[in-house]
C-alpha cells in the first residue's frame, strides 16, 4: 500500500527529471518560446488541499505561476470564491485549454489567463500563489517572490520547495507532497522598542523566516532568543531583569505593534 502510494509521484517526478534531457522538445512551444519545465498537471485531490492550505477565500486574489490547464486558477474562483485569478502560461496551447476550461464552468471576467512568462509577470497583487514547477525554478523565482509579494502572502507549492527558506507546513496528499510558506516582512535593520518607560535598541537581520540580532537594554547587550517572522507576525524573547520576556507583534515596515509595546524603524 505504501509503495504504490509513492509510485505515483515519484514517477511523475522521475519524468520531469529525465525530460531535460531526453524530451527536450517538449520544452519548446508551437509558437517557439522555450519552456522551464512541460506540462504535468496537479491531480484533483491535491489543488483541493493545496487552496486548503492557502486558505483561499473571498478575499483573495489567486495567481497560478506555469498555469497548465487552468485547473488550479478555475478551482480557486469556483470552489473557493477567490476574488481573482490569474494563470499564466508561455504556452499558448495551455492557454487556449485554460479558456475552455474556463468556458465550460461559465467563470467570468475574474478569471484570466495570460499567454507570457512568469519571470516577466508582475506579481504584485496576489495574495494567494500556487506552483508546480521544479526546485531549481523556485529557487531562480524565489527573489521575485520575495521582492514583489507582499508579506503576509501565501504560497503553495506541489512537490518542490524552496530551499532556505523554510515553509510553513508540509504534508502529502496521497502520495504528493505539498508546502505552505508564508511571505515574512523585511524587519532588518534598527528598532527601538518602547514598553512602558523601558526603551530598548534592537539591531535585526531577517532571512527567509529566521530572525536574529542583538538588544541593548539600559546600555548592556542581551540576547535575542527563539526569534521567527511568519507573515507580518515577529516573536522574539530577551531576558529582561534575568526572566524572558516573550515579544510578539506584527510589523507593517516600520513599525512593530505588540500587546504593551511597540518599535519604530530608526
Ligand atoms: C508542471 S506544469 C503545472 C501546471 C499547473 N500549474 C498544475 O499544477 O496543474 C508547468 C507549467 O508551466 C508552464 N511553463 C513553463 N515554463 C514557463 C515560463 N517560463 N513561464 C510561464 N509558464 C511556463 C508549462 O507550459 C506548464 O504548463
Amino acid at each position: 500500500m505504501f509503495l504504490h502510494r509513492l509510485r505515483k509521484p515519484v514517477l511523475a517526478l522521475a519524468a520531469i527529471a529525465f525530460a531535460g534531457s531526453a524530451l527536450a522538445q517538449s520544452y519548446t512551444t508551437s509558437d517557439g518560446k522555450k519552456l522551464d519545465i512541460f506540462f504535468v498537471p496537479t491531480q484533483h485531490q491535491v489543488v483541493k488541499r493545496m487552496l486548503e492550505l492557502a486558505e483561499v477565500g473571498p478575499n483573495d486574489v489567486h495567481y497560478d505561476l506555469g498555469s497548465g490547464d487552468g485547473r488550479i486558477v478555475i478551482a480557486a474562483v469556483r470552489d473557493f470564491k477567490a476574488k481573482k485569478g490569474v494563470g499564466i502560461d508561455l504556452d499558448p496551447q495551455r492557454i487556449a485549454e485554460s479558456k475552455e476550461n474556463k468556458d465550460k464552468d461559465k467563470l467570468g471576467d475574474n478569471v484570466q489567463f495570460l499567454n507570457q512568462n512568469i519571470f516577466e509577470t508582475d506579481l504584485s497583487e496576489a495574495t494567494v500563489v500556487s506552483m508546480y514547477l521544479l526546485n531549481s525554478i523556485n529557487l531562480r523565482l524565489r527573489p521575485k517572490l520575495l521582492k514583489e509579494l507582499k508579506p503576509g502572502t501565501r504560497i503553495v507549492t506541489h512537490a518542490f520547495n524552496m530551499g532556505e527558506w523554510k515553509e510553513e507546513h508540509n504534508e502529502s496528499v496521497d502520495g504528493y507532497q505539498v508546502y505552505l510558506f508564508i511571505v515574512p516582512a523585511n524587519v532588518t535593520g534598527k528598532w527601538e522598542l518602547s514598553q512602558g518607560e523601558r526603551r530598548i535598541a534592537l539591531d535585526l537581520q531577517n532571512e527567509f523566516t529566521d530572525l536574529n540580532g542583538t538588544a541593548t537594554v539600559d546600555g548592556k547587550p542581551a540576547e535575542i532568543r527563539n526569534a521567527r517572522v511568519t507573515g507580518t507576525k515577529i516573536r522574539f524573547t530577551i531576558d529582561l531583569d534575568g526572566k524572558p520576556v516573550v515579544f510578539e507583534g506584527t510589523s507593517d515596515g516600520s513599525t512593530i505593534s505588540g500587546a504593551g509595546w511597540s518599535a519604530k524603524k530608526s
